[in-house]
């Protein structure tokens, strides 16, 4: 999406855009605007609500945000009038910024209004929505110059967009071979390296942990590594290190889900946060070194598939004790983890995964759960994601729940066995693979990465992580 300043709208027709805060419904004085008077006893700017009015050829829709509002809230209006009015929007498009908006008041505002755009019908016959027809341009009435807030708000919504797709598009398409082509793709456009282990190569290196996961599938697991360094170098910079979730669909293998698998598409959402968060990473040219890891494969029934019982052996040389082939993204990560570390020695780390259903417990699906023995890096974190409506809240790692992944066999077993504290215990099993690190964050977002809202009928993907991993990066 295009956009361009401008000081007035002589000779302008076409849809404006008025975002407006609320003032009363008792207020005498009518909202004003152009040559448009609109009485408070029709609308007064209340939150969520909004008021459309054609006069002269140009259509004005005065849009209410309420007295106060936070950034999430305001994205999500705006999303909802690109997306649910988007008949009324011309070619041509004005957004008329209020004196009183700040710099993330304007983000949010262009960053909602390019996430409208987003529809789940991607095998549907369909218009395209108008702010995406190549030649359109968003003509932005203001009276500051806001383009870089505009401009960073349009490359936040872009990386958004492209995780939503990633997340939602069906499992036969999301192959972990998909991914990579993704990654390979846009790292060459966006500019950070890619490096794939295929099969053969994570045999090699001694991914057991990885491969074990992938085994009941025909698609070949994909151990995607990405790296990215500003072009410009600046001085010593600051390392972080990304691993994502990438099971492109989880069955449970053969501990076969008896519930919920049809949502299980959306397992590769930490990685597809991942994958955004470089992008935007990249785009923004932030001035941090950043490697990144999504191990990518399909957990699935076949006479090929990992056993619970099993016992294999991991990059870390640790062996572990397959007590449920479900608890898979666990297994993925620690390999993840493990060759992060040995191989990469970042100064943070932070993990990402639709890890347990017990978050999803625990939190619903307003909250990630949040894991580390660094409490400024939790905070930091935590207001990150507070700052964009992205929330998390921590829950314990305390050693008297290692016993928890204790096993008679082996070094460690991937599960209790015990239908309690799984969030927990899940995040002990992956500080067994961390050496210790002591900038070490894991975010389970099984409630947060998919879910019910506004815009489709089904459960779909909500790009929880991409903007708050960049703004945590961005803030270290
Ligand atoms: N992918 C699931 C977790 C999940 C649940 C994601 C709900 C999104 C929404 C994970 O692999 C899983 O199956 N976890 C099991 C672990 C259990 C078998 C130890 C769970 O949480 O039930
Ligand atoms: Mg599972
Ligand atoms: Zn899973």
């Amino acid at each position: 999406m295009k956009t361009k300043k401008i000081d007035n709208l002589d000779d302008f027709l076409g849809t404006v855009l008025i975002p407006v805060f609320e003032t009363s419904i008792k207020n005498l004085k009518p909202i004003k605007f152009n040559d448009i008077e609109v009485s408070s006893k029709v609308f007064y700017g209340k939150k969520d609500s909004c008021y459309i009015v054609e006069k002269n050829d140009i259509i004005y829709i005065f849009i209410g945000l309420g007295k106060e509002l936070d950034y999430k809230s305001l994205k999500t209006i705006l999303r909802r009038i690109s997306f649910k009015e988007k008949e009324s929007f011309s070619s041509k498009v004005v957004l008329n910024i209020p004196n009183e908006f700040t710099d993330d008041q304007v983000e949010a505002t262009v960053s909602g209004l390019l996430l409208g755009t987003y529809s789940l019908g991607h095998y549907k016959n369909q218009e395209e929505h108008p702010f995406l027809n190549l030649d359109f341009e968003l003509r932005v009435l203001s009276k500051i110059d806001f383009s870089k807030t505009i401009n960073k708000a349009i490359k936040i919504a872009s990386a958004q967009l492209e995780t939503l797709r990633l997340v939602d598009l069906p499992p036969n398409k999301v192959t972990p071979k998909y991914l990579t082509n993704w990654a390979v793709d846009r790292g060459a456009k966006h500019g950070f390296n890619v490096e794939i282990l295929g099969i053969e190569e994570s045999k090699i290196h001694g991914l057991g942990a990885f491969l074990a996961v992938g085994k009941g599938s025909d698609n070949e697991p994909q151990f995607i590594i990405m790296k990215y360094s500003p072009k410009e170098k600046v001085g010593a910079m600051k390392h972080v290190g990304l691993v994502g979730k990438g099971i492109t669909f989880d069955t449970g293998g053969l501990n076969i889900k008896t519930a919920g698998m049809v949502h299980m598409k959306c397992d590769m959402a930490g990685g597809a946060a991942v994958f955004g968060a470089m992008r935007l990473i990249a785009d923004l040219q932030l001035p941090i070194q950043v490697t990144a890891i999504v191990p990518c494969a399909e957990n699935s029934v076949d006479s090929k598939s990992f056993l619970p019982s099993d016992v294999i052996k991991s990059y870390s040389g640790n062996s572990i004790e397959i007590i449920d082939t479900d608890a898979e993204g666990r297994l993925v990560l620690a390999d993840g983890l493990s060759y992060l570390i040995k191989n990469y020695s970042p100064e943070y780390i932070v993990d990402i995964a639709t890890l347990t259903g017990s978050s999803v417990g625990t939190f619903g699906y307003e909250c990630g759960a949040l894991f580390t023995n660094n409490e400024s890096i939790s905070k930091k974190i935590q207001q990150a994601g507070d700052a964009i409506g992205e929330r998390l809240w921590p829950l314990p790692l305390w050693d008297v729940y290692k016993q928890d992944i204790e096993s008679d066999i082996a070094d460690v077993k991937n599960y209790s066995g015990k239908p309690v504290a799984g969030a927990i215990s899940a995040a002990k099993f992956l500080e067994f693979f961390t050496q210790e690190h002591d900038a070490w964050v894991h975010l389970d977002i099984a409630g947060v990465a998919f879910g019910d809202d506004e815009f489709a009928k089904s459960k779909h993907a909500t790009a929880y992580g991409v903007h708050l991993l960049t703004k945590f990066i961005e803030n270290l």
